[in-house]
């Protein structure tokens, strides 16, 4: 297991990371063996568990390749990582945008190489945010940070014993077929991207298909799928009339969360989510 103050995402903000919400989120955990997390995104919450409870196994997912590469390097390979985190962290110190924007236009191969790019793009580009253009290249202009760590090797080696310690399964996985092994007893936390607030409010493009009304139809579908097999599941979304009429047969809180989905920051933090969950904690 590894301490509270130190497990945490490797990632910053990725969109929809945690913040208030994860306070929320703790209020609503079961009794559980085999956690799945199939909007992996930062992992925010599959990050504090692992600090709360040391005998669980994780399964992880999501549909981003590169996002799950990350995790894969953090795993098994967190020293050659750091050691490409500390030299990019070298060059962004000399100049910052020639750094950044050659590493954002740069495609490397080897997976460590893949895993150093992403985590360093995460914690220099404009909020934190990932996102992508039609063709699936990295678009997010560069962040104004004072001092980002870009090679936070202590926070890395955390996170590669929290995903070594829960023997987590990572895989590029739609999350349909990564919930299809879930059985009955198993903790499901469900994160998918949100239901927009508002028809301006659009922001879902975490991968270059996007999630749409009718993604959010057929996960509302695997939610029911997934109660009648007996797992436990924990969802959270937008607070909109489509997400409350989509799981209005379970329980459901709402919350005021702050997520790192909006330019604004009154948007930011006067967000309201959603939680729905089948089990009584
Ligand atoms: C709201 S974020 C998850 C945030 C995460 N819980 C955290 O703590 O940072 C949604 C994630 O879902 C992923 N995603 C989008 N469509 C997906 C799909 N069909 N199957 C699996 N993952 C998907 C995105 O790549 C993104 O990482």
């Amino acid at each position: 297991m590894v301490s509270k103050q130190q497990a945490a995402s490797p990632f910053l903000k990725w969109a929809g990371g945690k913040t208030q919400l994860l306070h929320e989120l703790e209020n609503h955990i079961p009794t559980f063996q085999n956690y799945f997390e199939p909007f992996l995104g930062g992992g925010a919450l599959f990050f504090r568990l692992a600090a709360k409870k040391a005998n669980f196994r994780a399964r992880l997912s999501d549909l981003n390749a590169e996002l799950v590469n990350a995790y894969k390097v953090v795993k098994n390979d967190p020293d050659e990582l750091i050691d490409w985190l500390a030299r990019y962290e070298t060059a962004y110190a000399q100049d910052r945008r020639t750094f950044y924007y050659s590493l954002r236009n740069k495609a490397p191969n080897g997976v460590v190489q893949r895993a150093a790019r992403l985590i360093a793009l995460n914690k220099t580009c404009y909020n934190g945010l990932y996102r992508v253009n039609s063709a699936g290249a990295f678009n997010v202009p560069i962040g104004r940070y004072k001092n980002p760590s870009i090679c936070n090797a202590v926070q890395l080696l955390n996170a590669s014993t929290a995903l070594r310690s829960t023997k987590a399964a990572i895989s590029t996985s739609d999350y349909a077929a990564a919930l299809s092994s879930a059985e009955k007893g198993d903790f499901v936390y469900l994160d998918p991207p949100f239901v927009p607030l508002s028809r301006t409010s659009n922001f879902v493009s975490y991968t270059q298909q996007g999630f749409t009304l009718d993604d959010q139809a057929r996960l509302a579908k695997v939610f029911q799928m997934l109660h009648k097999k007996g797992c436990k599941v924990l969802l959270s979304n937008s607070d909109t009339p489509l997400a409350r009429e989509l799981y209005s047969g379970f329980d459901q809180f709402r919350i005021r969360a702050s997520r790192a989905i909006s330019c604004k920051g009154e948007s930011r933090t006067g967000y309201k989510e959603l939680l729905v969950r089948n089990f009584i904690p």
